[in-house]
């Protein structure tokens, strides 16, 4: 008998035991068959720091059906944000190849200029700052860095970007305000993308009025007509590089200082593309200065694609780390973090680097201002104000003074915004004739 119980104890005891198993099981997968499910829905971002692979990404080969269908809707998609915000269709937002195309030729022939445009276009350039400059010092006695890059970066553009627009009918420093009152409105709309899909529509609505200020005569209302389709990715990217890029030149570049202004000096006598890549006795040019600060501080620093895979409801989206692939030691060399432009120089670039280097993207979804426009826009910002800080007496900076040290710039989008500088001593600015 005693044995008999045993025996039912112990089969009690097994089938509890195997309850209890299927019980937890049971639990855990279901615990994890939910899990699952969401984790499909939610999108997860890739960080791509490997230049073959962000090559491939970027020129489409990694994706199953390579085209530029596919390439514009891989873009598109993480660039939907920018379509609430501000009410734009370009090459960025796009997903029609027809439109597409038209879109990168019209802004491509807008910026083909020639000689003589190039060299009015740096006469613009230098009336503008000097104006501006003048206009600031005048009101405050400090000119603020970022705001006077800000105003005439863009009012730079917009007669190249928009050539059939009339000229505003306002005085000076009402063009500069509403520069200023642009350009701040980007920002803040920029940001507040990020975080929300229905941003305040008066924002955006006094947006296109104040461009409209700067634009008589140009349509602004349907998506594609637009003008901030051109000044987004014209004006927000430049006005950056230029900061960056005269920041390394003006108060960084210690024992190449004299040699670097004498470069950018010729330059802005003459803007032509020989002299931008005429290199001195140090091997070194006008571009291969703006190709560093491009390298080091790319003005767009993760350029995002998304990925759909059929085991997930959502796409996944890879960010392509730009700017940490530009500054990798493995490629550029110990010295990978230091500004120094004469490895831009035959004797030391090398194809490695020259394939690790995109700041305008790469086909089939390139910039159209990569070859000529970009790069040559921004050599004339910083060789004008680069001469109109030798002009203008000695001057002394206001407010943070963190980019004197060594090591890199930062890159965010809101760095440096209070540095200024007050001229001490009043010289005669150049004539700005
Ligand atoms: C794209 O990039 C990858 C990686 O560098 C390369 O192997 C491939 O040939 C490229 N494809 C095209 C179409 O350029
Ligand atoms: C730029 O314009 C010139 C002259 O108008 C033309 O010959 C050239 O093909 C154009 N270049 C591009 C890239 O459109
Ligand atoms: C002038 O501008 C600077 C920089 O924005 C600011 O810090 C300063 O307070 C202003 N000074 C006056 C007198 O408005
Ligand atoms: C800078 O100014 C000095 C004198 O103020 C002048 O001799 C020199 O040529 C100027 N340099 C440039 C690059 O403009």
């Amino acid at each position: 008998m005693a044995k008999s119980e045993d025996y039912v104890f112990l089969v009690s005891k097994f089938l509890l035991l195997i309850c209890v198993a299927s019980f937890i099981y049971y639990k855990k997968y279901h615990r994890r068959s939910r899990l699952d499910d969401e984790e499909k829905k939610r999108p997860t971002t890739f960080v791509c720091r490997n230049p073959q692979q962000a090559k491939s990404i970027l020129n489409g080969s990694y994706f199953e059906e390579p085209s530029l269908s596919n390439a514009l809707k891989a873009r598109a998609g993480p660039n939907t944000r920018l379509v609430y915000a501000f009410g734009i269709e370009n090459a960025f937002t796009t997903t029609d190849t027809k439109y597409h195309r038209q879109f990168v030729s019209l802004a491509g022939t807008r910026i083909n200029l020639s000689n003589v445009r190039w060299e009015s276009l740096s006469k613009d350039i230098g009336r503008l700052l000097h104006g501006n400059i003048e206009r600031q010092r005048i009101s405050n006695g400090t000119v603020l860095l970022s705001r006077l890059l800000q105003i005439t970066v863009l009012r730079a553009v917009l007669p190249i970007l928009f050539p059939n627009s009339d000229v505003p009918d306002l005085p000076e420093e009402e063009q500069d305000d509403v520069a200023y009152f642009i350009a701040d409105k980007i920002n803040s709309l920029w940001i507040e993308s990020k975080t929300t899909q229905a941003p305040n529509p008066k924002d955006l609505h006094s947006l296109k009025e104040a461009c409209q200020k700067l634009l008589p005569g140009i349509a602004v209302d349907s998506p594609r007509d637009s003008p901030l389709n051109l000044i987004l990715p014209a004006f927000e990217t430049l006005w950056r590089i230029v900061f960056r890029c005269f920041i390394e030149v003006q108060f960084r570049s210690n024992d190449d200082f004299e040699s670097n202004k004498n470069l950018l000096q010729e330059y802005l006598n003459r803007p032509t593309s020989e002299i931008f890549t005429k290199a001195d006795a140090r091997d070194i040019s006008v571009s291969h200065i703006v190709n560093e600060a491009l390298r080091l501080y790319p003005p767009t620093k993760r350029v995002y694609r998304h990925i759909q895979t059929e085991s997930r409801v959502n796409p996944d989206v890879v960010a392509v780390d730009i700017e940490s692939i530009h500054r990798d030691a493995q490629i550029w060399g110990t010295d990978a973090a230091t500004f120094r432009p004469s490895r831009w120089g035959s004797r030391e670039m090398n194809g490695n680097m020259m394939s690790a280097f995109f700041p305008f993207g790469m086909k089939p979804l390139v910039c159209p201002a990569r070859k000529v426009f970009g790069p040559r826009i921004i050599g004339i910002f910083v060789a004008s104000l680069s001469q109109i800080f030798n002009d203008s007496g000695d001057l002394e900076t206001v407010g943070e003074m963190d980019f004197r040290r060594q090591g890199l710039l930062e890159n965010a989008r809101d760095s440096y915004m209070s540095i200024a500088v007050r001229i001490k001593e009043r010289k005669e600015l150049g004539t700005c004739s």
